[in-house]
């Protein structure tokens, strides 16, 4: 049969060319207000924080569109699926999680279902959804959430199925509207895109090239959220130290770290730093400005420089290492964390040796480990693997056995000191305790009284366990 719809395309979407990216300014076009009056919708976004920053932008949209956000899932007139591909796993569940949504379907035939986010970009992911998933309306590729309110528009009119994925290398859309999920901490776009092309990785075929937001949009948008109360900018990008190099500028991560910190928000961090380009004006801006955090995240992959080769990572054991010490000794008291992936294609035992030694050698206050997952589209798809899943899994746990045994480490340095927490809220398990975030990014959970989210306050630490600690608020 004939499709009425272009699939996308994961080896077009490998294209890269120099070219600055486009900047376009949005604007919501008015046909499409008031769309939404007394109608709501429901978000559930999967992935990493470029997701959850994309679902702001979508909740931004439908609320320009007069849509609410709906207090139940059953209840909404949308509901979106922001998905992640980054593993088989994260697949499997959002494609269980859209077969379920069948019978809401069936209650309310006039709902609309989207699909958005990385599978969105994968053409086996949209052709499985159009013969399978019949209960999906709409399905938006990352490069397409400006589309949504015309999507949403077609479908009231016409009752078809859409399908708009671009595969293109991206641009920059500036004045989009956005609903932050929280009122305390933030998530700002400095880059989107990935050009690093880690052979094991879908997101540089997902989520576009390189492009870098201006340094005045970004610094703009810190400053409103210093003026609405914000505590905390999370600074997002695949690899923050990429900052700048698309656009030809001399201006570098460093220069827009320095420049985020004279806005004075209290709190500052920054997602991901690849180690590759962890330059000395980076170093210089970490020290020089007590409201960036004193945490970093640098992750390894692989403790074995001919895995790291493979990996297509650029740097080699000995590298990482040394930038890692560097760190350790240029910011002290700061908290490091990684990721790591094991079981990558032919990995041998002396290679995740390798792996568990670097762990050793780091400490980590934390790590993100991972069984290698193939990703069809990505060069290590096509490498040869005679390693197990039950290998595999044994070397997952015996790593996390040793990341938790450093993480307990690190944390006893917290035992009985007074910590600043940023207030997150009431605790998910225990409705009398409060949690948050130390600068150092330890999570805390504390008792106290007159506490609100977005507080800064002072807890004494009384007790300390591997991935949290616990205290009490000391009243001043
Ligand atoms: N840009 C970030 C990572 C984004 S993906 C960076 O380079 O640090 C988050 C993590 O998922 C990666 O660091 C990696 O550890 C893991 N990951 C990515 N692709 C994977 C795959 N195919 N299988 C298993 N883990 C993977
Ligand atoms: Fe993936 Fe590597 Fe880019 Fe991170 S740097 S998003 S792991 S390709
Ligand atoms: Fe997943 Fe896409 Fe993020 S694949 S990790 S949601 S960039």
């Amino acid at each position: 049969m004939k499709k009425d719809y272009i699939l996308p395309s994961l080896s077009d979407a490998r294209k890269r060319n120099k070219e600055l990216s486009a900047k376009l300014s949005f604007s919501l076009d008015e046909k499409y207000r008031g769309l939404g009056e007394g109608k709501t919708y429901y978000i559930v976004t999967h992935g990493c924080q470029a997701n959850q920053r994309d679902s702001e932008t979508m909740a931004g949209l439908l609320d320009a569109m007069g849509y609410k956000m709906a207090e139940e899932e059953k209840d909404a007139d949308i509901i979106l699926i922001n998905t992640c591909a980054v593993r088989q796993g994260a697949e499997e569940k959002v494609l269980g999680e859209i077969g379920a949504l069948k019978r809401y379907k069936k209650e309310n035939p006039d709902m609309i279902i989207g699909i958005g986010g990385c599978m969105a970009q994968e053409e086996k992911t949209v052709n499985l959804i159009m013969e399978k998933y019949r209960q999906v309306d709409i399905i938006f590729g990352t490069h397409n959430i400006t589309s949504l309110p015309k999507l949403i528009y077609d479908v009231l009119s016409d009752k078809k199925r859409k399908v708009e994925v671009f595969s293109k290398m991206g641009e920059i859309i500036e004045s989009v509207p956005v609903t932050r999920f929280m009122s305390h901490k933030a998530w700002v776009n400095i880059m989107y895109g990935c050009d690093k092309f880690c052979s094991y990785c879908i997101v540089p075929y997902t989520r576009g090239k390189e492009r870098s937001r201006d340094k005045d949009d970004i610094i703009a948008e810190v400053e409103e959220l210093v003026r609405q109360g914000y505590k905390e900018v999370c600074l997002l990008g695949q690899n923050v130290n990429a900052y700048g190099k698309d656009l030809h500028i001399d201006y570098t991560f460093g220069n827009l770290l320095a420049d985020v910190a004279k806005t004075n928000i209290p709190r500052i961090r920054f997602m991901t730093s690849h180690p590759w380009d962890f330059d000395d004006t980076m170093i210089e801006a970490i020290k020089n400005n007590k409201n960036i955090m004193p945490y970093i995240h640098l992750p390894i992959q692989s403790g074995n420089s001919e895995i790291l080769r493979k990996m297509n990572r650029r740097y080699s054991r000995e590298e990482y290492l040394a930038l890692f010490d560097k760190l350790k000794r240029e910011l002290p008291g700061f908290s490091f964390t990684t990721d790591i992936i094991v079981g990558f294609p032919n990995e041998s035992d002396e290679a995740f040796e390798d792996t568990l030694s670097a762990v050793k050698h780091c400490e980590y206050d934390n790590a993100f480990t991972f069984i290698y997952s193939k990703r069809e589209g990505t060069p290590a798809a096509a490498m040869e693997d005679a390693i197990d899943q039950k290998t595999k899994e044994e070397r997952l746990q015996r790593l996390n056995e040793l990341v938790a045994f450093y993480a307990n480490k690190n944390n006893q340095r917290f035992k009985d000191q007074v910590v600043e927490v940023l207030v997150d809220g009431l605790s998910k398990r225990n409705a009398k305790v409060y949690s948050g975030y130390t600068p150092e990014n330890k999570l805390v959970n504390f008792t106290g009284e007159g506490v609100k989210t977005g507080d800064i306050v002072k807890v004494k630490i009384t007790q300390v366990m591997s991935f949290s600690l616990n205290g009490e608020l000391v009243e001043e």
